[in-house]
């Protein structure tokens, strides 16, 4: 008995503490249901996800294949983010009609705005089919085992019957210890119906991102749309609005700490069940290379785009971008520190090895293995970092490509057309100038932090930022592919005449300096990294799925729930606030009048639209303010998200709708890795914000009465 507690408790001792004790993001069709019923549910796993009659899932889908969102009425209307459906607002936007800045909404369905390209995912069915994927697996081992698990899983996927709309998905569990079969139903006539301006929708922007409290009203609205039978089709201006077999009900009751509430959506990926040796890798070497290139690349975006208004409009979206996960690695780190992540895992491992001494050769393995691939690990980290935020380097890793690509014969019209639209849309918010700068700067710390054996011939005459400030500017002014010449070589200008003729336009890049600046690059990573790290981490994958059989098998107190990776997913847990540091207490609610503390007219992260400061001034807030005579505007509970669940409904005890997914805590981003309940909070835009800018900030009355609102 006392093995038992020690077990469970060595790696999640707070969590007991905490009337809490699992978290999770568990498979749909396998809830613990009884813990979900402790904590206060009182609706049955049934009711979430039967794949036989309607129940909730039929109102949560995938959008656009990466965040989730939720049918909340019953014509088919979605909920989701605001930074979910942020590039298709974008898309609909101009100077002239600049739907970003000014918000948007459809006056009547007529109104609604169509977007090619984008699709809503509904899972129908999920079934475990471990069998089917791994008969007559047994012995097998590398390219033949993924050889034979690849035709089990063609063969499995043939012999099901499905309607021409829907698909089968499998995915493997559990580091391929059971693999799962999904039934996708696939939406394709998806309609812009609302948007709140980006100073309510992405209030608080990247100052205020990963941060609590927060005062976002980060959501978007869109509506399925179906053929005449209710079924998926093509965009048609004769479909009519998806009737759903289920749409979420909307609450709009007082919240209290401790309330029970789940969340249902997409997470995309977590590792929890990684040995310590792999978490003291990513705290000590990977994040903070990663972040050191980050540092770099965003302080010279953010010195041009303090005080160059064009470059800011250019760079808001890509800035945006590297600052998210720059930010969330930050607080990874933290988080893995402060939980003592490392150490709690090495004494589980310790656990682990005395009830089954076989770990301990698994444990042994997995160290010399990862402390074999850690250089490695740590100049692909630099490579990829570098290539991923030096736009100069991004083209030139493009072209370099592309040169391969023709010599291969693969370039046809159609792959001529496709490579020409991603070059177009890369050159539109392209500072050549400024980009040469970045480029310069990562290149120096990348110069001075990699050993001589990884370092490209000649690269170590980089380390000199000053130096390389001067040469890069010179190279990138003389390359064909900067679009800073002035001849008709330029490619950025002279695109389709140059395609056009695709012999002579190899022949020239060939010839050119930053494409042969970046071969150099590429080849020498190809050479002394990519084989290495790729093969170290097949054995490593090898270990990895034996370590978590093994630790399935051994701690048999604990309840397991797979990794992420982006299925559909219940997590469930309390509203709550949390202490992330000595003497700093959240509440977990924040309320329109903090929305007004954190203004600053004409900051551009932080400016208010006069209509809302109208209203708070007027307090004409309606049935959507709560107890306090405030109306709610964010809360935090203990739901163990991640990426992808941007966009997931936040449900109470009976199913209804009382929150919109969109963000964590920062002192918690480590619950990808270790999740910790003391630490984790997700963040929601609570329902009454929503409804109360939905009706009276935009006047949508007509959509606030398709609902179905419990007072
Ligand atoms: N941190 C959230 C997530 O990972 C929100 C990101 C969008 N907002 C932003 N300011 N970049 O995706
Ligand atoms: N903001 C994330 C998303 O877009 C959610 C998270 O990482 O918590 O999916």
């Amino acid at each position: 008995m006392k093995r038992k507690i020690l077990l469970s408790a060595l790696l999640l001792p707070a969590v007991m503490a905490f009337g809490q004790q699992y978290g999770g993001m568990w498979i749909p069709t396998e809830l613990n249901e009884k813990e979900m019923k402790d904590l206060g549910m009182k609706i049955t796993a049934k009711d979430i996800f039967d794949p036989s009659k309607a129940s909730i899932k039929d109102a949560v889908v995938q959008f656009d294949g990466g965040c989730t969102a939720e049918i909340i009425s019953p014509k088919g209307l979605l909920l989701t983010n605001h930074h979910c459906g942020y590039d298709n607002i974008q898309s609909h936007s101009s100077v002239e009609n600049d739907l970003l800045t000014n918000g948007f909404w459809a006056k009547d369905m007529t109104g609604e705005l169509p977007n090619p390209g984008v699709t809503v995912d509904f899972i129908t069915d999920i079934k475990e089919v471990t069998k089917d994927i791994l008969a007559g697996t047994e012995g097998l081992t590398g390219a033949d085992l993924s050889k034979k698990i690849a035709d089990n899983t063609e063969a499995y996927k043939k012999a099901q019957k499905t309607e021409s709309y829907q698909t089968i998905s499998v995915k493997p569990m559990y580091y391929g210890n059971k693999y799962y079969a999904y039934v996708i139903e696939t939406y394709k006539d998806i309609r812009l119906v609302g948007a709140p301006p980006s100073s309510i929708g992405k209030y608080g922007s990247d100052t205020d991102n990963w941060v609590w409290p927060r005062h976002t009203g980060d959501f978007s609205m869109f509506r399925i749309y179906a053929d005449r039978n209710n079924k998926p089709a093509e965009y048609s201006k004769d479909n009519i609005p998806y009737v759903p077999k289920h749409f979420l009900p909307i609450s709009i009751k007082d919240k209290k700490e401790d309330d029970f509430t789940f969340v249902f959506g997409f997470p995309g990926r977590t590792t929890e069940y990684l040995p310590a040796v792999a978490v003291e890798k990513i705290m000590n070497e990977i994040d903070p290379a990663m972040i050191a290139v980050r540092n770099i690349a965003l302080k010279t975006l953010d010195e041009k785009m303090r005080t160059d208004n064009a470059t800011r409009i250019k760079y808001a979206s890509k800035y945006a971008r590297i600052s998210n996960a720059w930010k969330k690695w930050q607080g990874e780190i933290e988080g893995l520190k402060k939980s003592n992540a490392v150490g709690k895992k090495q004494q589980y491992e310790q656990t682990l090895i005395s009830k089954n001494p076989a770990i301990k050769t698994t444990i042994d393995q997995l160290n010399l293995k990862y402390n074999e691939q850690a250089p490695y690990a740590l100049h692909r980290a630099y490579y990829s970092e570098i290539v991923r935020n030096s736009e100069t380097y991004t083209l030139a890793g493009i072209f370099n490509n592309y040169i391969q690509s023709y010599e291969a014969g693969k370039m046809d019209d159609k792959n001529v057309e496709a490579l020409k639209e991603r070059l177009t849309e890369i050159y539109k918010d392209y500072d050549a100038e400024l980009d040469a700068k970045v480029t310069a700067k990562v290149l120096a710390l990348y110069a001075n932090k990699t050993p001589s054996n990884f370092l490209p011939r000649d690269f170590n005459l980089l380390k000199d930022e000053g130096k390389n400030l001067g040469m890069m500017d010179n190279v990138s002014k003389m390359s064909m592919i900067t679009g800073r010449t002035k001849d008709d070589k330029n490619v950025a200008k002279n695109m389709d005449k140059l395609f056009a003729d695709q012999k002579t336009l190899v022949e020239n890049l060939k010839k050119d300096p930053l494409v042969q600046m970046f071969g150099t690059f590429k080849t020498s990573y190809l050479e002394t990294t990519d084989k290495q790290v790729t093969a170290l981490q097949a054995d490593i994958d090898v270990l990895q799925k034996k370590f978590m059989a093994q630790q399935m098998e051994t701690d048999k107190d604990r309840k397991f729930f797979p990794d992420a990776n982006s299925t559909l997913r219940v997590t469930y847990g309390k509203v709550k606030g949390s202490n992330p540091r000595d003497a700093v207490t959240y509440g977990y609610q924040t309320h329109l009048a903090g929305v007004l503390e954190k203004y600053i007219p004409g900051d551009y992260e932080f400016d208010l639209p006069k209509k809302l400061i109208n209203l708070y001034n007027t307090k004409d807030y309606g049935i959507y303010k709560d107890k306090t005579g405030d109306v709610p505007v964010n809360f935090t509970a203990t739901n163990h998200t991640t990426g992808g669940n941007s966009g997931s409904p936040a449900l109470d005890a009976y199913g209804n709708l009382i929150g919109l997914n969109f963000d964590r805590q920062w002192e918690g981003t480590m619950s990808d890795i270790n999740y910790d309940p003391r630490l984790c909070r997700n963040i929601m835009v609570d329902t009454k914000y929503i409804l109360f800018v939905i009706d009276k900030y935009a006047d949508a009355k007509w959509l606030i009465n398709e609902m179905k609102i419990v007072k």
